[in-house]
């Protein structure tokens, strides 16, 4: 049995304040919700206070990013083991907006998953094809691609594979439940390839505008075990609602 696994990702928004406040309304809130992994992901500058406040709650803490080196001359760059110290569980690795933005290629997003994994953090490890790919057919190869040389000489313990189509990401267009499961019992089918029935025990969770409206849909999904939600998860109202998913029958 998979645990629902639901994670904020913040991206490049609120200040230290925000954060407190934001926790400060969230506490409350988390009452009943121990059947469900959840974990925020807040940037670099708030993991310190966000650690402080959530010590004594279920909710778990993971890095936007990370490098791939244990120190050294590496100027603006944060390591796994910093991550560690300052109390984060995860890091987000292969964001399609750090692909995108910041040139990470498939070979440093394999990189820094083995060192983030040496380190001891779980890793959510995000996937997920372009509009101009899906309409070319290409959905398939390009997961494949992601999955087989991000994967590569990886052990399958603390792995979180977060499916976001580029196309649904903050944009407001969410794939739909079909798309979605399509994609992640292909996701499943590529990891039975790599490491063989424990396949069955990945969370696989979609992100790519994620709303309240539309969580209960995705999650009755049979392969999806999850939510990577950006816009969504900076208002406690609106991120609560969607960790109390519902499943439809
Ligand atoms: P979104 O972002 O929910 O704002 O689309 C999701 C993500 O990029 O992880």
């Amino acid at each position: 049995m998979r645990k629902p696994f639901i994670a904020a990702n913040w991206k490049m928004n609120k200040t230290i304040s925000e954060t407190q406040e934001f926790i400060y309304n969230f506490i409350p809130e988390l009452k009943d919700t121990s059947d469900v992994d959840i974990v925020l992901a807040p940037p670099f500058t708030s993991l310190r206070i966000s650690a402080e406040k959530l010590k004594d709650t279920n909710v778990t803490l993971a890095a936007q990013n990370v490098f791939y080196e244990e120190k050294g001359a590496y100027t603006g760059e944060v390591s796994p083991l910093m991550l560690i110290d300052v109390g984060c569980k995860y890091a987000i690795i292969g964001h399609s907006e750090r692909r995108q933005y910041f040139n990470e290629t498939d070979e440093i997003v394999n990189k820094k998953i083995k060192a983030a994994k040496k380190a001891g953090l779980g890793i959510i490890f995000c996937i997920g094809e372009s509009l101009k790919e899906r309409e070319a057919g290409k959905t398939f190869d390009v997961l494949q691609r992601e999955i087989e040389k991000g994967l590569n000489g990886i052990d399958s313990d603390n792995i979180i594979i977060a499916y976001e189509p580029i196309w649904a990401i903050g944009t407001g267009k969410t794939a739909t439940p079909e798309q979605a499961q399509e994609a992640h019992a292909y996701i499943r089918e590529r990891l039975n390839i790599l490491y063989g029935n424990k396949a069955d025990d990945f969370c696989i969770i979609y992100g790519g505008s994620v709303t309240p409206e539309n969580v209960d849909y995705l999650m009755a999904c049979k392969d999806v075990d999850g939510a990577l939600v950006g816009g969504a998860s900076l208002k406690v109202d609106s991120f609560m609602r969607i960790v109390k998913f519902r499943k439809e029958s």
